[in-house]
């Protein structure tokens, strides 16, 4: 990234109004001090998010998403943060002093222009005498110029055709095998993609990283070969497609999920370009993230196999514990989204994406695989697998009109499904608190006091001072970390206010806690007592803690004399609680 410094960083946000640069976005109306409107990045029809043009920040009561100005335009447009930067400082009408070269600000250059570079050689293999044949493949499975150059599709020659060409560029060896280019046997350095056609993989900025290689001429295993994972191709951290899908995701705000890339090409190809592939059957956290970032309902259309079945569930188990909006398509007749296009045209897939159905109803059926519901016993696990499903369920119409339905399909008395789902419930409540009791307990009291105290120091230098004097440091590693960050602030810039902060705490690795800690908190009024109080409060609990400590010691401790003293030391934090905290 460019690094405009902070300086220049609180300057734009200063000189910008985020009530105006938001209401330029959608429509915000007053109430009292704040602003309100819907919030623009979750399912949401009343006025959650709150603009305070105070603290020029935006808070949505509903989804939790905070943040300054900058924050609000990188995550309503998808843009980055410096990209945001730009767009605020335009609308301001500053010019940003920090050149910036967006080329230049980003990491590995040289190994993002040797992909570009291999890409290009690729693409330029297919239109030689040696890609008649590959073209006739691509022809035949319906893939037009048009998509084999969006797509940049190519192919790999024989020969080490690759490494010839890359070893007169001067590339030292070393990088070509990290980057899963080339490979080394017996001192002998080979090409990695020989006679496949290649498609490139792009990270979730867009840039080449990697690609995925099919077998044409005859069927070979594997029928795709993948980049090997290197430190530009991270295979959990990348959807194929992400970075084309963005645009056309706003306008329809909705994203298709798919397995495989020819299926995301395949619609992308009949104008369904709000598409993704995960490249198999897995999601991880960094994928659903990236998914979570696009602010859009997920449509989950997996292939319509056994495998594609069973991804289904665990995937949308997933989205749901991610707390994801999304629905399911489940095709039939065809084995994937590609052939389904092919057969039933674009029309009866767009359809089949009109019809997506609820999880909830996937789950009806999926449970039901493989069963007889004609025998009780069958029937009896089919309930107990949709009442277990339900209990993780925070909607309670949902699970009313399942409960409600399961009922009159089977004929089973209502009252009694409804009293076995609470007794699921209770049971999962009970394990929890059994698993969990002291850090539940930790959580509410000492956790709470610490993000309040955290809170209150990111909006008033005097807050942070007060922190400095009366407490001086936190017992826990977290919270100290994030004080000194805090610290670190007031002392470079001799200011603070929560604004400015948060784009501060955007480049530093404590981001998620930092923003964690300011999406909880709702405090609006702050003084200098509730400050004190809060501190009081803290400096209470860490000598009681040590009470704690010592007296468990005293328990153990078989000499009276070190009992005695032992015994005095608790006396002497006693008094320091009651005088040092008033
Ligand atoms: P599929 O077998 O469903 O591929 O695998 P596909 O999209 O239908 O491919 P075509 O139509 O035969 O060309 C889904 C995804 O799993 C990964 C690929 O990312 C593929 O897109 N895969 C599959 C591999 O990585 N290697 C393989 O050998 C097979
Ligand atoms: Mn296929």
């Amino acid at each position: 990234m460019a690094f405009i410094s902070q300086e220049e960083l609180n300057h734009i946000r200063n000189s910008a109004s985020i009530v105006d640069v938001i209401s330029s976005y959608l429509p915000l109306t007053q109430k009292g001090k704040n602003y309100f409107g819907v919030c623009p990045f979750h399912e949401d029809h009343s006025p959650s998010m709150s603009v305070s043009s105070e603290k020029q920040i935006y808070k949505c009561f509903s989804c939790g998403a905070t943040g300054n100005v900058f924050t609000f335009v990188e995550n309503f447009l998808n843009v980055s943060f410096i990209e945001a930067v730009e767009i605020v400082a335009r609308q301001v009408g500053i010019s940003i002093q920090t050149p910036i070269d967006h080329k230049k600000s980003t990491p590995y250059q040289e190994e993002y222009a040797l992909m570009d570079f291999v890409l290009k050689l690729f693409q330029n293999n297919l239109n030689t005498e040696a890609g008649v044949e590959a073209i006739h493949y691509l022809k035949k499975r319906n893939l037009l110029e048009e998509t084999r150059k969006e797509f940049c599709i190519g192919l790999s020659l024989e020969n080490n055709v690759l490494y010839s060409i890359l070893k007169k560029k001067d590339y030292k060896e070393k990088m070509l095998v990290d980057l899963g280019l080339i490979q080394e046997k017996n001192g002998q350095y080979y090409d990695v993609f020989r006679n496949r056609i290649m498609f490139p993989i792009h990270n979730l900025d867009g840039q080449v990283v990697g690609f995925t290689a099919r077998c044409y001429k005859k069927e070979e295993t594997p029928k795709y070969l993948n980049t090997k994972e290197t430190y530009l191709f991270k295979k959990g951290m990348i959807l194929f497609n992400y970075h084309r899908a963005k645009d056309s995701v706003r306008l329809t705000k909705q994203i298709i999920v798919v397995e495989g890339n020819m299926d995301a090409i395949r619609l992308s190809s009949v104008g369904i370009k709000n598409v993704v592939a995960i490249m198999g059957t897995s999601l991880t956290k960094e994928q659903i993230n990236a998914l979570k970032k696009l602010h859009a309902k997920v449509i989950l259309m997996l292939d319509n196999d056994q495998a594609g079945e069973t991804a289904t569930y665990a995937i949308g188990s997933l989205l749901e514990e991610n707390h994801l909006d999304f629905s399911v398509v489940r095709l039939s007749g065809e084995k994937d989204p590609d052939e389904y296009i092919i057969k039933n045209g674009k029309e009866a897939m767009l359809d089949a994406i009109k019809n997506a159905i609820s999880f909830m109803d996937f789950k009806l059926k999926y449970f039901k695989q493989n069963k007889n519901l004609n025998e009780a016993s069958d029937l009896a696990e089919y309930i107990k697998a949709v009442l277990n499903s339900l209990k993780n369920n925070d909607d309670e119409i949902l699970k009313e009109i399942t409960l409600q339905k399961l009922s009159n399909d089977y004929n089973i008395s209502y009252a009694i499904l409804k009293e076995q789902l609470g007794e699921n419930e209770k049971k999962k409540e009970k394990k929890y608190e059994a698993s969990k009791p002291i850090v539940k307990e930790s959580k509410t009291s000492y956790d709470r006091i610490c993000e309040k105290i955290l809170y209150y120091m990111m909006h008033q230098k005097n807050f942070v001072k007060l922190y400095q004097t009366k407490l001086g440091i936190f017992p826990t590693k977290k919270y100290r970390s994030i004080a000194n960050e805090i610290l670190y602030y007031v002392e470079t810039h001799k200011t603070i206010n929560l604004a400015d902060f948060i784009t501060y705490a955007e480049n530093t690795n404590l981001k998620e806690e930092i923003m964690d800690i300011i999406n909880n908190e709702r405090e609006e009024e702050f003084s200098e007592e509730g400050m004190l109080e809060l501190l009081g409060v803290m400096k209470r609990k860490i000598k009681q803690e040590e009470i704690l400590k010592i007296k468990k010691e005293i328990q153990q401790e078989m000499d009276v004399n070190k009992k005695v003293e032992l015994l005095e030391k608790i006396a002497e934090i006693k008094m320091d609680i009651e005088e040092g905290c008033e």
